[in-house]
């Protein structure tokens, strides 16, 4: 989120051709790019010929309420990979590119065995259709705030929270201590969450949650969470 820090380490440099970043970085603990800096980061690929190249793998598809994160800050990719939610779990990865990089691959260029295979390809329709269909993408950004607003009445005040971050159903409670511990209690009690960079519980609920499913997780989650903070 600095584009000063970037202009330094890139500064002189010609073999800088690209950049490559999530919107919302997911393993890295649910880290959002600031919209300011998502702008200025895509004049900057303009004025040194970078190409902008944006994993959505994980915060796209709906997740964060527009079909992809990089939309809340009015950007567009050079290039943009995608998978995870694409398929609604039938194993699918797709890669987007726009007029700078469209013409890079080539039919042929890039072979696999089950790539472009007619199960697959038709996943990934049947997804986009049921999300137009059901509005995901309004669910998403409702439910989430809703889960967020609780997630923060109900744990925010706690010393040991130190923030909770992420936008739409794409959600990271950091504490100030590990919480690892979590995710096999957690799932004791009937709740699935992972936890990512040791100190962040992230969740990333299926787009079909309903506040009721929400308020549930937040009456799941909080006792864990104070249990913990409290050893
Ligand atoms: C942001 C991000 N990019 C890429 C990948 C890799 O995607 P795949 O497992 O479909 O190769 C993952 C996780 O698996 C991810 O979270």
């Amino acid at each position: 989120n600095d584009i000063e820090a970037i202009k330094k380490a890139t500064e002189g440099n010609p073999n800088v051709v690209a950049v490559f970043f999530e919107t919302i970085q997911g393993e890295g603990g649910v880290n959002p790019m600031r919209i300011d800096y998502l702008q200025q980061l895509r004049k900057l690929c303009d004025e040194r010929d970078w190409l902008m190249m944006i994993d959505e793998v994980q915060c796209g598809m709906g997740r964060t309420g527009k079909w992809f994160a990089h939309q809340w800050a009015g950007i567009l990719p050079d290039v943009m990979p995608l998978a995870k939610g694409l398929g609604s779990g039938v194993p699918i990865g797709a890669v987007v590119a726009g007029p700078k990089a469209a013409h890079i691959f080539a039919p042929g260029n890039h072979g696999t065995t089950f790539g472009g295979n007619p199960l697959a390809m038709r996943a990934g329709v049947e997804t986009i259709r049921i999300m137009e269909e059901e509005g995901l993408l309004q669910n998403a950004a409702d439910v989430g705030a809703h889960l967020k607003a609780a997630l923060e009445r109900e744990l925010g005040s706690l010393p040991g929270v130190k923030e909770i971050r992420g936008q739409g159903l794409m959600l990271g409670i950091e504490l100030t201590k590990p919480c690892g511990a979590l995710v096999g209690q957690a799932a004791e009690a009937g709740l699935l969450l992972s936890v990512t960079a040791d100190t962040v519980i992230r969740m990333v609920p299926s787009l079909t949650l309903t506040k009721a499913e929400a308020d549930e997780i937040v009456a799941l989650l909080t006792p864990l969470v104070k249990a913990l903070l409290a050893e």
